[in-house]
């Protein structure tokens, strides 16, 4: 294992430490996205060759930081994701429109912010207020600003739409009354939320609709073949793609138990991708088993080294201390998940391919989980080569995984690496 000569205890590339700020990514950043600067950076490991013609994937897109740098870059990229509204993410900052054009379109739309419209989501579970509810993420009058301008979204060029949709969700969101926190989104504290209103959205809107369109000109997208396919990674086994990629770039979900596609609930809804929590429960069951509230089916492999056996043995010895005892199948389910994935990576990858995964470790029940060296290992076994794997940041565990059990009172030192590959193993 190498460690970089300076390992930070605060942010580090494997975080969205530039996404606010830059052009592009800046519509959407999301809290467990990385750093463009990770992927332009390993993009300079290809040799001259190797990138005139390279093919980029990226398996868990997330709010699209690999597509669109690797786009900007010059190197299309196939991202796949399983949240359809990050998909939407992803897909829209690949687009491309005349600046001009867009701004008139806005004008329809704050035509439409300016005439609010009641939403089906008034009544549903803790979008709004009423019935007795001491907290709701919306206010009224924030929720039907917002319909009145996603409808009239739909009567602008098509063209447009997406920019749009992008721009209003995002100021919905900041006029929301709970933000994402980890798992789960948390209330804002505040005294009242009446500072979240019609003129808040709109400014926002205003907002977001102008840093739009700043990047559209400052930063156009022409000819894109990179796209967003919206999917479980876990399929791409049987995905059409005639192409072998040379690149990727990724960060799997990490080993957490924290459930994203429940964070996005809000964007899930206000979107249309889901209607009910049946839906979302589809989603959920089809992300990566890193979780545990999702009844997903139980997993059968459990071979995946020495490291691996080593925790399993560990956690079983502390099972009735877990804070579940699904953290054991979990755990499993987790590797099962990732070895599938990288063992159909390595099927689809070109001679010598550049694979890095940026992933953090996890503790339970007193057990820190080496997730970088498990992963490093199941690479090895299904035939990519281990350059290296690169510590680029120190974090804190979380008490809640360490606090029922430990002997020493000692809250362990957990870590984000950059597992670094090429394939095949010769
Ligand atoms: C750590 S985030 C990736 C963030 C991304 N690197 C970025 O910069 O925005 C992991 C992503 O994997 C997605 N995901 C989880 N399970 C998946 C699956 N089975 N197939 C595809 N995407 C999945 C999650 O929805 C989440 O967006």
């Amino acid at each position: 294992m190498s460690e970089a000569n300076e390992i930070k205890m605060g942010r580090a590339v494997t975080n969205a430490v530039d996404n606010e700020s830059s052009p592009r990514h800046r519509w959407y950043p999301i809290k467990e996205g990385f750093s463009p600067t990770l992927v332009s950076d390993s993009l300079k490991e290809l040799d001259e060759s190797q990138r005139k013609s390279a093919l980029a994937i990226e398996p868990f897109s997330g709010s699209g930081t690999a597509p669109v740098e690797c786009t900007r870059l010059g190197v299309d990229c196939l991202g796949l994701e399983v949240n359809p509204f990050l998909a939407f993410v992803g897909r829209t900052k690949l687009r491309q429109a005349d600046p001009e054009m867009l701004r008139c379109n806005r004008e329809r739309v704050l035509l439409g912010l300016r005439n609010p419209v009641v939403s089906p989501l008034e009544d549903h579970s803790t979008f709004c207020e009423g019935n007795g509810k001491d907290k709701w993420l919306f206010n009224r009058n924030v929720l039907r600003t917002f319909t009145g301008g996603w409808n009239a979204i739909a009567e602008c060029s098509s063209t447009h739409r997406d920019f749009l949709r992008l721009a209003l969700v995002r100021a919905t969101m900041e006029n929301c009354n709970a933000y994402p926190d980890g798992k789960c989104l948390r209330y804002k504290r505040l005294k009242n939320y009446s500072c979240f209103n019609a003129a808040s959205v709109i400014a926002k809107f205003e907002h977001y609709c102008d840093q739009i369109e700043e990047d559209l000109a400052a930063q156009p997208f022409t000819q894109v073949l990179s796209r967003v396919e919206c999917m479980d990674a876990r399929k791409l086994k049987n995905f059409e793609e005639n192409r072998r990629f040379d690149f990727c770039v990724t960060s799997p979900p990490y080993l957490n138990s924290f459930d994203y596609s429940d964070v996005y609930r809000p964007e899930l809804f206000l979107t249309g991708a889901v209607t009910n929590n049946q839906e979302l429960m589809q989603i959920r069951l089809r992300t990566v088993r890193s979780h545990v509230q999702a009844d997903w089916t139980a997993p059968v492999q459990n071979s995946f080294g020495v490291h691996y056996a080593k925790i399993i043995a560990d956690l079983q010895t502390r099972r009735e201390k877990l804070w579940t005892n699904r953290i054991l199948d979990m755990v499993q389910a987790y590797f099962e998940d990732m070895e599938s994935l990288l063992t159909t990576l390595g099927q689809r990858a070109n001679p010598n391919a550049l694979l890095k995964i940026a992933v953090g470790t996890s503790a339970y029940g007193g057990v820190v989980v080496p997730v970088d060296f498990i992963l490093a290992e199941i690479a090895e076994k299904v035939g990519w080569e281990l350059k290296d794997v690169q510590v680029v940041r120190r974090i804190r565990s979380s008490a809640q995984n360490w606090k029922h059990q430990n002997d020493d009172k000692r809250v362990p030192e957990l870590r984000e690496s950059l597992i670094v590959l090429r394939y095949p193993k010769y």
